[in-house]
């Protein structure tokens, strides 16, 4: 593995990443095709063209550039997505020693922390950041940010309780606002809706669905804002896109 600037590259110590890591953290493209751009001469880091896929820069410090366009510095903010499995806690500690959602952020070594929760039983979308700001304004009932989920439940649901779940439910903590709820599909067996809510009540969508006389046998947040799961393989996380934060920014009103 080859080092820049090989005499200070023990002063350099562990801030030294490879550059394909760079690359996709910085959201420019996946480690993979990082490493076939540096084979194919795309890639310069301080002047010098690279030619090794196992060279290490330091982000922040070395000017990497891909086709002659230097890459962004780093930002001291993170924005993560991770499709969360069944079976974790979507907090920073638990006094029953279950499994945590952060356990599975690997690589990363800042402090981030989850953007509202998800039950320990609920799969999907979960955001991760240490911008305190961008995830109040993503959870806080005021910003109506749209989450979707795929609701699987036993039988057959009918019409007249998915237009109670369209119109809002009474809960013990109140009434919720109007849900945009369709049926996917509906058999004896069970069926499945795509539920749209603006707010995020303890377990509400459950509690909604529950309301109208039905239990919830699987649920997955497939959608948050303007950010969907696509290909996520379920356990995997990846770092949202520039485009991607600056376009929930937009929704919320940060920019
Ligand atoms: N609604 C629920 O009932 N559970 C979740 O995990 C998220 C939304």
């Amino acid at each position: 593995m080859t080092e820049l600037s090989p005499k200070n590259a023990h002063a350099r110590g562990e801030q030294a990443q490879r550059i394909n890591r760079i690359l996709s953290l910085a959201g420019i493209t996946s480690r993979r095709k990082a490493d076939d751009w540096i084979r194919s001469g795309r890639v310069m880091v301080n002047g010098r063209l690279l030619n090794e896929p196992g060279t290490r820069a330091i982000w922040g410090i070395d000017r990497i550039c891909v086709d002659g366009q230097e890459i962004p510095k780093p930002s001291a903010r993170l924005y993560l997505l991770l499709n969360k499995p069944f079976g974790y806690m979507s907090s920073l500690s638990d006094p029953q020693g279950r499994p945590l959602v952060t356990d599975l952020l690997k690589d990363i070594l800042q402090r981030v922390y989850p953007v509202g929760r998800l039950d320990f039983d609920t799969l999907g979308l979960l955001f991760f950041t240490n911008d305190g700001e961008w995830a109040h304004r993503m959870t806080h009932p005021r910003f109506q940010v749209p989450r979707t989920y795929k609701v699987t439940v036993p039988g057959i649901i009918n019409d007249e309780s998915v237009a109670l779940l369209r119109k809002g439910v009474q809960l013990p903590d109140g009434s919720t606002v109007r849900s945009k709820t369709s049926v996917i599909t509906r058999s004896a067996r069970q069926s499945i809706l795509r539920m749209t809510i603006t707010e995020g009540k303890s377990r509400q969508v459950r509690r909604m669905v529950e309301a109208v006389g039905h239990s919830v046998v699987h649920l997955i947040r497939t959608g948050f804002g303007k950010i969907t799961l696509g290909d996520l393989k379920v356990g995997e996380y990846r770092h949202l896109e520039t485009v991607e934060v600056e376009a929930m920014k937009r929704l919320v009103g940060m920019v």
